[in-house]
């Protein structure tokens, strides 16, 4: 798992040549229809679960303000009734085999929707091999959430490549140096005193953690509980700015002896504006006085693309060492995998849905 997480930093050069060499095509005929993938559409829906649906939410977050059209993440079985043949959807999953997403298929496919595939395997990739949609092939094994870059980077490129969001190259390449850079700074090798993943473990060990941040930072605030929850084994909570100051920052108002097991930390970049500032100083000074532990960590370099990803790095590198003082081993996810098994034999039919599939796509 180590290699995996650290190896985040070559994976996303890896991951940005492989998007640009995989071609999207003009026009796709599915069952006697012809998809134009040319059309600019009204609505962008990118459909995954857990790992697989982390590039949605950094996709959805980096381009909150630049993207004229809307784009939903869908983490569920059924997409929006707004899903038609004007919609772009993304079907995301590592495996390839996840139920909630081959439905999300299904869907796409009765409502004519355009699809772009994401994947390395099983049902997904057997289902649409030869059938003329464009079809991202993510190398083979990965723990679905260690494969981020491979999840993250097609959806960014196939929206450069149909003219809807443009990423200058000099971002790419900001991220892609300083990434480098960190792989060896945040290395089991480097010393804790200058080791920021290493120290920010320490801080949250033995806490239940709150993570906090704004876009576009929150999907890594929210990609950081996720990576607590399944390589550390542990809980903890996210919550996002300016939200939580309607809200949340309630549960703070009394001193608590539950707050000597909680912490908080605030995920902040470039680009914070001046009332998130102030938000977090005040934040910060409440829980100081209700003895609730705080750190902060921000993100490096000067575009918004490499202070996303250099968080993120810096996050997962965290859940790895926090994984190691908890003496747990990061990369299994067994009750995840029991529950999937559970209800594979209780309640989903997938040959069934796999056979409704290829009527749709064959017919
Ligand atoms: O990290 C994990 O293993 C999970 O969160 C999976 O990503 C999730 O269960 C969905 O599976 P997949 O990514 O194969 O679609």
């Amino acid at each position: 798992m180590y290699n995996v997480m650290i190896g985040f930093a070559d994976d996303f050069a890896q991951a940005l040549k492989l998007s640009r060499e995989t071609e999207i095509p003009e026009k796709v005929t599915i069952n006697g229809e012809t998809l134009d993938y040319t059309e600019t559409p009204n609505e962008i829906l990118i459909c995954g679960m857990g790992g697989s649906s982390i590039g949605g939410e950094i996709v959805r977050d980096y381009s909150w303000d630049s993207l004229e059209v809307p784009l939903r993440v869908i983490q569920d079985f059924n997409p929006p009734a707004s899903l038609n043949k004007h919609t772009l959807v993304f079907i995301v999953s590592y495996s390839g085999n996840t139920e909630e997403t081959l439905y999300c298929l299904r869907e796409a496919l009765k409502r004519r929707a355009r699809i772009v595939a994401i994947t390395s395997n099983g049902s997904l990739k057997r289902l649409l091999a030869k059938t003329g949609i464009p079809f991202f092939k993510v190398p083979e094994g990965y723990p679905p959430r260690g494969a981020v870059a491979y999840l993250t980077i097609p959806i960014l490129v196939t929206l450069e490549k149909i003219g809807l969001l443009g990423i200058p190259c000099n971002e790419y390449d900001e991220t892609m140096q300083l990434l480098r850079d960190l792989k060896e700074k945040l290395s089991v090798e480097t010393p804790i005193n200058q080791n920021i993943s290493k120290k920010l473990a320490l801080e949250l060990y033995d806490t239940l953690p709150f993570i906090y941040s704004y876009k576009p930072y929150s999907c890594i605030a929210s990609r950081f509980k996720k990576q607590l929850n399944e390589n550390s084994k542990m809980h903890a909570k996210f919550e996002e700015l300016p939200e939580l100051g309607h809200n949340e920052i309630m549960g703070w108002q009394y001193p608590s002896r539950l707050n000597n097991f909680l912490s908080v930390v605030f995920l902040r970049g470039k680009g914070e504006h001046p009332s998130i500032e102030a938000r977090i100083k005040f934040i910060s000074e409440t829980l100081r006085e209700n003895g609730v532990k705080t750190c902060e960590i921000k993100g490096l370099g000067y575009s918004k693309l490499v202070n996303m990803m250099s968080l993120l790095y810096i996050c997962d590198m965290a859940s790895y060492y926090l994984a190691a003082l908890r003496n747990v081993d990061p990369l299994p996810v067994s009750l995840i995998s029991r529950m999937k098994t559970f209800v594979e034999e209780k309640a989903f039919n997938r040959n069934q849905l796999e056979s409704e599939i290829r009527k749709l796509i064959l017919q």
